[in-house]
């Protein structure tokens, strides 16, 4: 492989370890703190992990190591959508795992779940690692999205560990996999197989926090990449002043991203779908409000601007999720079947006038056709409406430049509006780790192996005070169990990690509510630049502005 200066120069970065990690295996010791209870249904996730349950907090710290010595056999997977800074996780482990007694093993599952079940793994030595040190991407080992919730799978998994010495497997995924690691820990538990299960938090949406875990890996580096671009976006819309930026990003349902980005970069709007959930506001309010913002630009002679829009965005809109949940009804089976026969979009059209509600029908005829053909052509192998792939940057810019020409019609409005449109995700899953996720993804997966060295299993590895420089990092355990409660999935009652949403009375909300109407007017866009890797640490070693919000 052809290797860029910059990986080269990453090979030789060390990442920093929280300090209580610095002084050697020998001097890292284990303090339990308190019993834990779940979040919520304490009696039932209490029943259904009878093994794992209420186990106690813990941090390290500096002092004898006490644990047993015992010949490690590891097993890790990394699960669901790319973050940066996997590697490092795999590297910390390894790192951990070799200091503490050169024979011990890790093995690297591989293609995610799958790799568990069908016993396909690689077994990492020096060499191996070294090339993915400090490297973006999961490429090590690939990933998957399978899910690992099933007693039989969990009965697969067992025999290949058995098959291979597995004194632990460390689970490196989002909220949906550590709930999967919980319950592999439970059941690993229950069946005296005597193999742990570690979990570590990770995705680029930041919806797996909460008191616990301040931050999932890869927010920071993703993040930055997309206000990196949307910063440089901003000032070109600055110098040419003739275009509407509308840019989608990443981040599922949350919008944690898309208010990072916004917090980063100052645009002129930014949607954050949690609020027009609670404001339980329309297609045309949430027009309206952006058309505000060009008109009163326009005013000013500003006929540029740019607006973030959350990928989850429609699915917060109370009148939008009624319109997808008629479509998915509406082409239930084999309803799909007659639809698709229908020869021609007119045809179609009318069939959807007919099965829809009234009120339905009206929401889906404000929409562009573009869109209107993606809500019925785009569906997932259920039949269901896929959101993701909705293109809300170009509803949003059709459904303004339809307000501002009645607006232009009325004689309140006589600017110009040219809409360009982007979509930021594949972008920055990938990246380089900044240097925050390169020491804090390294400390967790030092930190996992710790925690496997002193017996512990079912517990997330927490890496804590991240705010504050990495040598004030506290490293620790929490049982997973801590952070579930019972939701309703597919129709039954499910013991999960409870997904974290923007808080609108959080800070980092606070704070972007506080200044976005000045934004929506004034040019007040700040330009971040591209993530930098090596200078002072103020501007190598900061973390988001989420995170320095709510920690301040
Ligand atoms: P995870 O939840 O698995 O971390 O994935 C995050 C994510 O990047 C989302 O932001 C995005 O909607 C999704 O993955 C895209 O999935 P895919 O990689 O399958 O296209």
């Amino acid at each position: 492989m052809n290797l860029s200066p910059l990986q080269k120069a990453r090979y030789e970065y060390s990442p920093k370890l929280p300090g209580m990690l610095r002084n050697g295996i020998a001097e890292i010791c284990v303090k339990e703190g308190a019993d834990t209870q779940s979040v919520a249904d304490q009696d039932k996730i209490k029943a259904l992990f009878p093994n794992t349950y209420g186990k106690k907090e813990i941090t390290f710290e500096k002092g004898q190591n006490t644990s047993v010595a015992k010949k490690q056999v590891v097993g890790v997977i990394l699960s669901g959508g790319q973050a940066p800074g996997g590697h490092n996780v795999i590297t910390g482990l390894y790192d951990a795992l070799k200091a503490t007694n050169p024979d011990n093993v890790l093995y690297g599952f591989k293609g995610g779940p799958d790799g568990l079940l069908k016993n396909d793994y690689v077994v990492f030595d020096d060499a191996f690692i070294d090339a993915y040190r400090n490297t973006g991407g999961f490429d090590i080992i690939g990933s998957g999205r399978t899910k690992l919730e099933t007693k039989e799978q969990f009965a697969i998994v067992a025999e290949n560990a058995k098959q291979n010495g597995l004194t632990a497997i460390v689970i490196i995924g989002g909220d949906d996999s550590n709930t999967n690691a919980a319950t592999l820990a439970e059941y690993m538990a229950a069946n005296n197989t005597g193999i742990q299960v570690i979990g570590c938090p990770k995705t680029i949406d930041g919806d797996l926090k909460n008191e616990d875990i301040e931050a999932s890996f890869g927010f920071d580096t993703a993040t930055k990449t997309y206000s990196e671009l949307i910063g440089n976006i901003e000032r070109d819309a600055n110098s040419a002043k003739k275009y509407w930026h509308f840019i989608k990003v990443m981040g599922r349902s949350a919008s944690h991203v898309a208010l990072e980005c916004a917090l980063e970069t100052q645009p002129n709007i930014c949607l954050v779908g949690e609020e027009v959930k609670e404001k339980k506001m329309s297609l045309s309010s949430i027009a309206n409000y952006i058309a505000d913002s060009v008109e009163k630009r326009a005013a000013n002679g500003d006929n540029f601007g740019v607006a973030i829009i959350p990928e989850g965005i429609v699915e917060f809109v109370p009148e939008f999720s009624v319109l997808i949940a008629e479509i998915n009804e509406l082409l239930a089976g084999s309803k799909t079947d007659a639809f698709n026969a229908l020869p021609s979009w007119n045809d179609k059209y009318e069939f959807i006038k007919n099965g829809l509600t009234p009120a339905s029908f009206a929401v889906f005829d404000l929409l562009p056709v573009g869109i209107q053909q993606q809500l019925f052509l785009e569906r997932d192998p259920h039949g269901n409406v896929q959101v993701s792939l909705i293109e809300s940057e170009k509803l949003f810019s059709a459904l303004v430049k339809d307000e501002l020409a009645k607006r232009k019609a009325a004689g309140t409005y006589n600017g110009k509006f040219s809409p360009l449109h982007h979509f930021f995700g594949y972008e920055g899953r990938c990246a380089f780790p900044s240097n925050f996720d390169a020491d804090y993804c390294y400390s967790l997966g030092y930190n996992a192996f710790m925690l496997i060295q002193y017996g512990y299993t079912g517990y997330l590895s927490k890496v804590s005070n991240l705010s504050k420089p990495a040598e004030e990092w506290v490293a620790g355990g929490m049982p997973i169990t801590k952070m579930m409660n019972m939701e309703r999935r597919n129709g039954e009652d499910k013991p999960v990690i409870r997904k974290a949403l923007v808080e609108l009375d959080g800070k980092p909300f606070k704070y972007f509510e506080a200044h976005r109407d000045a934004w929506a007017v004034e040019t007040a866009f700040t330009y971040p630049g591209a993530i930098q890797y090596y200078g002072p640490s103020e501007v190598c070693d900061l973390t988001t502005r989420t995170l320095a919000l709510e920690q301040n």
